[in-house]
């Protein structure tokens, strides 16, 4: 088992194009965003085992002695990496909630119970280690920030229990697992996204893991060639939405409207290939400004065919009209109806247009990030090669106090 302090991080993503028509069977392009979920782990032989998750206000520790005696034979019940009901109904008395627990505590403590409990137990005994969970991506927002928590907890557990060598050489400030270990790292975090969303799609967790671009289409996903990384906006409009409902909106549409909605998602299908092809172009030939004409003319269609599908909300006419305003092309990510937008930001801007539009974004009362598209996945680092808010951060953390629950 190593002994030294491990940092990783995994990014967000965002979906380019291809929202809602994925549900429908066509193709959805999802992209590495570069804000990430950075996580240290200090293994130690205190005989606790503690959990800090500053961005949801959580504290825990658990006595290792105790967990070990537990029967884990639950773990191994059916398919053991499949996180059945029985086996979370279990781990809710291993951890123990106090009872003002809200619904998104639970789960973010129960994912890593489970990654710590069925990665480790394989050890001759428990490890005593802290975690420390940070984040730059808003909890919610359909930016995959849960996917990325599941995604650093099983690198980092796999890498101290030694299943995964840990990559970075001497010398170096950063560095990525090979394709084989991120196989496994992405096996487990699609467990943890298991234990936290039920049912999820694993896109989110697969963008996490390899970084880039993918192309996903009805549980197939495959990696663009070196897709370039686009500098964006994102913009939280911070209207509460609920995808199910969306979801659940079209569905109807289509049912009342098929010929009118069907060659709509056809459409939506065609502008995600498009752009497909385009990125891919931009990494074979130097980009020009055809390819960024092109990527905003494709991001106006699909926000036009959204809006026809009834995703659309007005607080996302509001972003898209101020960012017009200044010459720039804004679409919904995700869900819709509210949340989150993304706007292209073509390399010919300068630093004070774009400041313009982040004032007039910010003036609506909306959060919003100069970041970019196409990041890497998730990697390991020295302490030094971090910024030093993202150090500051998890530094000062792991000086706190723990809440013990044992
Ligand atoms: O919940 P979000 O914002 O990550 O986006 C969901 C994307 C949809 O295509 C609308 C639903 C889905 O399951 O793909």
């Amino acid at each position: 088992m190593l002994s030294d302090v491990l940092l990783v991080s995994a990014p967000g993503k965002v979906i380019l194009h291809g929202e809602h028509a994925v549900v429908h069977g066509k193709v959805a392009l999802a992209v590495a965003l570069n804000l990430r979920t950075f996580l240290q782990l200090q293994p130690h032989s205190s005989g606790k085992v503690s959990l800090n998750l500053p961005n949801i206000g959580i504290k825990r520790a658990w006595d290792v002695a105790r967990l070990q005696l537990l029967d884990m034979s639950f773990l191994e019940q059916g398919d053991p990496t499949v996180p059945i009901l029985e086996k979370l109904e279990k781990l809710k008395e291993v951890a123990d909630f106090p009872e003002d627990c809200t619904d998104h505590e639970r789960l973010a403590v129960l994912a890593f119970l489970y990654l710590y409990l069925c990665i480790c137990r394989k050890q001759r005994a428990l490890p005593s280690l802290d975690i420390v969970v940070w984040s730059e991506l808003p909890p919610g927002a359909g930016l995959g920030s849960s996917a990325a928590y599941s995604v650093c907890l099983a690198a980092a557990l796999l890498t101290l229990c030694e299943e995964i060598p840990n990559p970075l050489k001497d010398g170096e400030a950063s560095s990525r697992w090979t394709a084989e270990d991120l196989e496994l790292i992405n096996k487990w975090a699609f467990q943890g996204e298991k234990v936290i969303h039920g049912n999820p799609s694993g896109v989110d967790n697969a963008v996490s893991t390899w970084g880039g671009a993918l192309r996903y289409q009805q549980g197939k996903i495959s990696s663009l060639k070196r897709p370039p990384a686009l500098k964006i906006l994102l913009i939280n409009t911070k209207v509460p939405r609920s995808t199910k409902a969306l979801v659940l909106n079209v569905r109807n549409r289509l049912l009342k409207f098929p010929k009118i909605v069907a060659p709509l998602l056809t459409s939506i299908n065609a502008i995600s290939l498009e752009c497909e092809r385009v990125l891919e172009e931009m990494a074979t030939a130097v980009p020009a400004p055809e390819h960024y004409l092109a990527l905003e003319e494709l991001i106006d269609m699909n926000q036009h065919h959204l809006n026809a599908l009834g995703v659309g909300h007005t607080s996302l006419d509001q972003l898209c009209q101020v960012t017009m305003a200044h010459g720039l092309h804004s679409k919904l990510t995700g869900a819709g109806g509210g949340g989150c937008g993304i706007t292209l930001l073509r390399p010919d801007l300068t630093g004070p247009e774009v400041e313009a539009v982040k004032q007039a974004l910010t003036g609506c009362g909306f959060d919003c990030w100069e970041t970019s598209i196409g990041a890497p996945g998730v990697s390991v680092h020295t302490a030094a090669s971090l910024d030093a808010p993202v150090w500051q951060a998890l530094d000062g953390l792991c000086a706190g106090q723990w809440a013990s629950s044992s």
